[in-house]
């Protein structure tokens, strides 16, 4: 039986990159801290006033070429973000507008930056039972908005001057959060391989609730009538709230975990895989992973030091760098794997 597969892909960033020194300047941190405890250089962040669907169309735009397609051939679009342009609608049907395809059925999926390997099972599932047959599937997230600090002219090093001591403190109160994101978008066009024992093979996803407190946004929800409060904003509940220390061990014992079943469930030899996809929240988990797992380096590879972490982005970004490179080919087996806010995890299992 054959599976559906990456027929193209596209990356896009919005502006100049942000070293870690800019960060410095606004914080109490360093380039070397962050580079050592994160493998982190650098990453990007969106301009006021833009959202995800305008980073997504240009990925989208990038991987519709790649496939050799036109707009008008896409019959779905799925879209993974945590950041939509507005609390609703989605950014998916902002995107089919965009990308003059209104009318198209769009999906948003909220999987955070555990989002690919729900989406291939996703849109497997969609093209094997006839809803679709070329799927648009993009991951785009942009970060700024949660960011401790306003002084936004010194990040971009559009100015120098000293920030103000309260500022200082409060955005060195979120660190060990705001060192880590950055803002990206990425696209892949899926359709069936036609091959036998081609496309995607199968996806192990998990989602567990009770760990939703590792990773969230504690004010600016529904809970709370209105459910946004200038008390909650001075409370800076609109900021993530992650426990960096116990997400970073679960995530390195869940992944590991969940790439032995799945390799076992579909009989697959971990030798056998050609790549490893794995997303990028810190090159230490990845590196603990590959360990646990016994991963050749050159199997797992990274590009958390150029981008930081994208979240729904992250692994489509990292597939197209690498087929555009030529370190992935048709033919090749790769494994995802993901974990993120929810929290959720998964890894999927697909054959170029
Ligand atoms: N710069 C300088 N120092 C920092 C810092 C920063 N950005 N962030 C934290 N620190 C300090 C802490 O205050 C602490 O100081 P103390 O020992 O004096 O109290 C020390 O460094 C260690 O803090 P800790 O939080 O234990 O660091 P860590 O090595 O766990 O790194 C993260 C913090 C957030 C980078 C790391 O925990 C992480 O990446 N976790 C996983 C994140 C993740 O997967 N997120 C999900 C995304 S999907």
């Amino acid at each position: 039986m054959s599976g559906v597969t990456i027929i193209g892909t596209g990356r896009h960033v919005p502006g100049a990159p942000v070293p870690n020194d800019a960060l410095a300047r606004v914080m109490d941190t360093s380039d070397e801290w962050i580079q050592t405890r994160t493998g982190i250089k650098q990453r990007y962040f969106a301009r006021d006033g833009q959202g995800v669907s305008d980073l997504g169309v240009e990925a989208a735009k990038m991987a519709l070429d790649d496939a050799g397609i036109e707009a008008s051939d896409i019959d779905y679009i799925i879209f993974a973000t945590m950041t939509p342009d507005y609390f609703f609608p989605g950014s998916g049907p902002l995107l089919g507008a965009k990308l003059g395809i209104p009318g198209v059925p769009a999906l948003d999926i909220r999987q955070q930056c555990a989002a690919m390997p729900y989406a291939f099972q996703l849109a497997n599932g969609l093209v094997q039972s006839h809803a679709a047959e070329t799927i648009l599937l993009v991951g785009a997230d942009v970060h700024a908005g949660f960011m401790p600090w306003t002084d936004w002219d010194i990040v971009r090093s559009e100015a120098e001057r000293e920030v103000a001591r309260d500022a200082y403190e409060r955005a060195t109160k979120h660190r060990g959060l705001a060192i880590i994101f950055g803002d990206g978008a990425a696209a892949m066009v899926l359709r069936d391989s036609q091959t036998p024992d081609g496309g995607f093979i199968g996806a192990e996803l998990h989602s567990d609730g009770n760990s939703f407190d590792h990773l969230f946004v504690p004010g600016c929800g529904f809970r709370s009538i209105p459910y946004v409060t200038p008390e909650a904003l001075l409370a800076d509940e609109h900021i993530p709230h992650m426990l960096g220390p116990s997400l970073l061990k679960k995530a390195v014992r869940t992944l590991s975990k969940t790439v032995r079943s799945l390799c076992e469930t579909h009989g697959v030899s971990q030798d056998d895989i050609d790549c490893f996809i794995a997303h990028q929240a810190n090159e230490r988990i990845n590196q603990a992973v590959r360990q646990a797992l016994h991963i050749p380096p050159e199997k797992i590879p990274s590009n958390i030091a150029r981008y930081g972490n994208t979240s729904a982005a992250t692994i489509g970004i990292l597939t197209d760098e690498l087929r555009r490179d030529g370190n992935i080919r048709e033919g090749d087996l790769l494994c995802f794997l993901a974990l993120g806010a929810g929290l959720n995890w998964g890894a999927a299992l697909l054959r170029l």
